[in-house]
């Protein structure tokens, strides 16, 4: 079957690698893709987000499945675009309805959700202008730091950690009055600071039954030991080692279960990934957030060890048969390092040429902001490459891609060389 790839980064470059080793798929496209993704399949150049240029390549190529890798495109409604369409009802898409989007798409919405179906996450309120003065008298008897989350999609940067009531007062009023973050902060949750350590779960679900997918660990800030400014994703691991079985089960029971029992109950249809941030407090879980996509870098750590067929699992989500699909997953360990931009997470630079992309001995190369211009691969985004080896103990994956990062070379170039140092 043809199969049609939505989005351009890291992730969806080890969606394609993993895709294109199916005998199911004839012709894998990927919109828009990147430098690396035309050797998996053939780039299309219409962005995820252009409902009306997918609708005329969908129909003239025949495309028989459609994956959306990024949020954007299903928190605008493409899956229901789809069904709208008399055309393209029949074509299955991987990813939820705008409803079930709104899980990542509305703090508000997937904090009620929680509360409503009982699954452990931080106490929180919401406040609007209307309830600005509540919101800030609120903030005076909270305990500290407090945390602060602009209800909508802000490109990641949404979330503020306000370490005294001042402060937290201060960011109230510029989200709610200033609208700091546009729209997206025109509603505000206030919610209780986690202390822990965070763990990101998948779950693949047709919306009666899901498959827990191997879950990872993402290194978030820029800097060694994990400090700086937060970034996208400079690296992952997977598997985690504090996410054995005993705690794994307390995630299913307490978290996963009541999530996919809490949609089907509310009425909300839902195919597609569940990407379940959480802190790990003591040996118990609590949800940070909900995405309804996949994470971006762990998918580069994640799909090196799913060894069953990826498209086959997809299937099982589009005609809902999840349950008689076999999920295989390799015991090796996956560590993924991101190379990025001088710069990154602020203004970086772009248009560097790469090479060294051939001195790879034992990794995958996934591009993530790469482009192809005039027969040279060059930089285009602040994440540029994720460097992925997959081996038998943690230490040796982790050493085999800091290693195989230090082959690429492109100017500017920056990366973690302590990825998965902290659960050796
Ligand atoms: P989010 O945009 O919801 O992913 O939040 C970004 C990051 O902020 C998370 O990955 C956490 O590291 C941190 N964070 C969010 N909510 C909390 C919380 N309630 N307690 C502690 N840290 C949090
Ligand atoms: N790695 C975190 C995310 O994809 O949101």
């Amino acid at each position: 079957m043809n199969i049609l790839l939505l989005g351009s980064g890291g992730r969806e470059s080890a969606f394609a690698w993993k895709i294109s080793q199916s005998p199911l798929c004839s012709q894998l496209f990927i919109a828009p893709g990147n430098a690396g993704t035309g050797a998996f399949g053939k780039n299309v150049n219409i962005q995820a987000t252009n409902f009306a240029g997918i609708r005329e390549f969908v129909l003239q190529n025949n495309v028989q499945l459609v994956l959306v890798g990024p949020e954007e495109p299903l928190v605008k409604g493409i899956h229901d675009y789809f069904l709208a369409d008399e055309d393209l009802k029949s074509i299955p898409v991987i990813g939820p309805r705008e409803e079930g989007a709104k899980l990542e798409g509305s703090k508000n919405f997937s904090k009620a959700f929680m509360r409503r179906h009982f699954i452990p996450t931080a106490a929180s309120a919401s406040f609007t202008i209307n309830s600005l003065n509540e919101g800030l008298s609120y903030l005076e008897t909270h305990k500290y730091p407090v945390v602060l989350k602009a209800d909508g999609l802000a490109a990641g940067k949404g979330v503020l950690i306000c370490q005294t009531v001042e402060e937290a007062q201060t960011e109230l009023v510029a989200m709610l009055q200033d609208a700091k973050f546009g729209e997206a902060s025109s509603t505000v949750v206030i919610e209780e600071f986690l202390t822990g350590i965070e763990l990101s779960v998948f779950v693949l679900t047709d919306g009666h039954t899901y498959k827990i997918l191997p879950e990872a660990k993402d290194y978030k800030r820029i800097g060694e030991g994990d400090t700086g400014l937060n970034t996208g994703g400079m690296g992952s691991i997977s598997p985690v080692p504090f996410a054995d079985a005993a705690f794994m089960k307390k995630v299913e029971d307490q978290i996963v279960k009541p999530t996919i029992a809490g949609l089907k109950s509310d009425h909300i249809p839902y195919k597609g990934f569940i990407f379940i941030g959480l802190m790990n407090d003591n040996g118990d879980p609590y949800v940070i957030e909900y995405n309804v996509r996949m994470g971006d870098p762990e998918t580069e750590s994640v799909m090196p060890r799913i060894e069953s067929d990826f498209v086959d699992l997809l299937l099982g989500v589009a005609h809902e048969n999840l349950a008689e699909k076999e999920l295989k997953v390799s015991d090796k360990t996956a560590a993924t390092v991101m190379l990025v931009a001088s710069g990154y997470p602020g203004t970086y630079l772009k248009g560097k040429v790469i090479s060294g992309l051939d001195n790879i001995r034992d990794s995958h190369i996934f591009h993530a902001g790469t482009t192809l211009e005039d027969g040279l691969i060059k930089t285009s985004g602040g994440r540029v490459l994720a460097v992925t080896s997959l081996q038998d103990t943690m230490f040796d994956a982790v050493q085999q891609a800091v290693a195989d990062a230090g082959r690429v070379y492109y100017d500017g170039r920056y990366f973690r060389t302590d990825i998965g140092f902290d659960l050796l």
